[in-house]
C-alpha cells in the first residue's frame, strides 16, 4: 500500500514508518521543515497547508501528529497547544484528502484511550460513552474533526492508544531508572487501571486495521492483559529483578506534575480491546511479561 504518515518523527511514528517499509509498503511521510529527500512531503499544519497533491492516490493517511502530552505541567498556554496541535493538524489532513484526485480512501488517526476519562473498575470498550475532564474532552473533540473525512467518503479508523511501551521514548523508557535502581513502585492507590501497548502490536494493529475494510471508527489499541499501576510495579520489578514496593503518593505526583498527574497516572480506565479481538488480531505481547521480554530482553 501507498501510505502517507505525519508525526513521523515521534515515538510511535518513526518504529511505525520502519515497520511498515520493512513489511513492503510505500510510505511517504509529512514534515514541518524542507523535506530531506523525496519520501518527505512539507505541510504547515499549524497554518492549515498542504498541498492536496501530495495525497493524490495514497492508500491510507496516518495522523500522529501532536505536541507531546506528557512532556511538561498543563499550563493554560500548552493545553492550548496540546489542542491545537491535534485539530488543525487532523482538519489540514482532512480538507487536504478531501481536495485529491483520487482522494485516498481511508484515514487513520490517533487518538487516547484517555477518551475514557477516570472510571475506576467499569469494563471499557469501543462503545463506551467519554469520559471528563481535559484529556477527555479533547479526544472527543480530535475524534470528530477526524471523523469529518467521513463525509468526503472516507473510512475512518480512530487508534485510542492506550500507554505505548517501546523502548527509545514512552513512558517505560522514563519509568525503567527508578525501577533499575529499586526505587519503583505503585502510584497513588496502585488499583488504578493503566491501558498499556505493546509499540509492536501499535504496528502490528494498523497493520492488520488497513486491511480489514469492513473495521471502521473507534478501535481500543491496548493489550488484553489488563495492569493496574500495582500489577504494573510488581511486574515490571520482577522482569528487572528489583524490589518494586515503594510507593509514589498521589499528592506528591500532583505536587510534581499537576493536574497531568490526574489524567495519566491517578485515573483508571478499564480498557478492553474489543474490536482487536473481534476482527481478529493476535497479539504479539498480550501480557505485561511478553511486552518487557521484547523490549527490556
Ligand atoms: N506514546 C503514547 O503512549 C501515546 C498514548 C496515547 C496517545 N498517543 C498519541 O499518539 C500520537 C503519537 O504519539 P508519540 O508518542 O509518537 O508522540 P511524540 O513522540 O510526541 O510525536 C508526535 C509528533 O507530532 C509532531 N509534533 C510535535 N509537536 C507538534 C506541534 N506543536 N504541532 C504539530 N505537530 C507536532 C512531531 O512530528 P513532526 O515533527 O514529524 O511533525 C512529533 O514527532 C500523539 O498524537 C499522541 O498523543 C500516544
Amino acid at each position: 500500500m501507498k501510505i502517507i504518515v505525519s508525526g513521523a518523527s515521534g515515538f510511535v511514528g518513526s518504529t511505525l514508518v520502519a515497520g511498515l517499509r520493512r513489511h513492503g509498503h510505500e510510505v511517504a511521510t509529512l514534515v514541518r521543515r524542507a523535506p530531506a529527500d523525496p519520501t518527505e512531503l512539507r505541510w504547515d499544519p499549524a497554518a492549515g497547508e498542504l498541498d492536496p497533491a501530495a495525497l493524490a492516490g495514497a492508500d491510507a493517511v496516518v495522523n500522529l501528529n501532536g505536541r507531546s502530552i506528557s512532556s511538561g505541567r498543563w499550563t493554560p498556554n500548552i493545553k492550548d497547544e496540546l489542542r491545537s496541535s491535534r485539530l488543525d493538524s487532523t482538519r489540514t489532513l482532512v480538507r487536504a484528502m478531501a481536495g485529491a484526485d483520487p482522494a485516498p480512501p481511508l484515514l487513520v488517526n490517533a487518538s487516547a484511550t484517555g477518551f475514557y476519562g477516570d472510571r475506576g473498575d467499569e469494563p471499557l470498550d469501543e462503545s463506551s460513552p467519554p469520559g471528563r475532564g481535559f484529556l477527555a474532552e479533547l479526544c472527543r473533540e480530535w475524534e470528530a474533526a477526524a471523523l469529518e473525512a467521513t463525509t468526503g467518503g472516507a473510512r475512518v479508523v480512530l487508534l485510542r492508544l492506550g500507554m505505548v511501551l517501546g523502548s527509545g521514548g514512552g513512558a517505560l523508557e522514563r519509568m525503567l531508572t527508578p525501577f533499575k535502581l529499586g526505587v519503583g513502585g505503585p502510584i497513588g492507590s496502585g488499583r488504578q487501571f493503566w491501558p498499556w501497548i505493546a509499540i509492536d502490536d501499535v504496528v502490528g494493529a494498523v497493520e492488520h486495521l488497513l486491511g480489514r475494510g469492513d473495521v471502521e471508527g473507534p478501535v481500543n489499541l491496548v493489550a488484553p492483559g489488563e495492569a493496574t499501576s500495582r500489577g504494573f510495579a510488581r511486574a515490571l520489578g520482577e522482569h528487572l529483578d528489583r524490589p518494586a514496593v515503594m510507593p509514589a503518593p498521589a499528592f506528591a505526583v500532583r505536587l510534581g506534575l499537576g493536574e497531568m498527574a490526574d489524567a495519566l497516572l491517578l485515573a483508571s480506565s478499564r480498557v478492553r480491546p474489543a474490536v482487536l479481538e473481534t476482527s481478529g488480531y493476535r497479539f504479539r505481547a498480550p501480557a505485561l511479561a511478553d511486552a518487557f521480554h521484547t523490549i527490556i530482553g
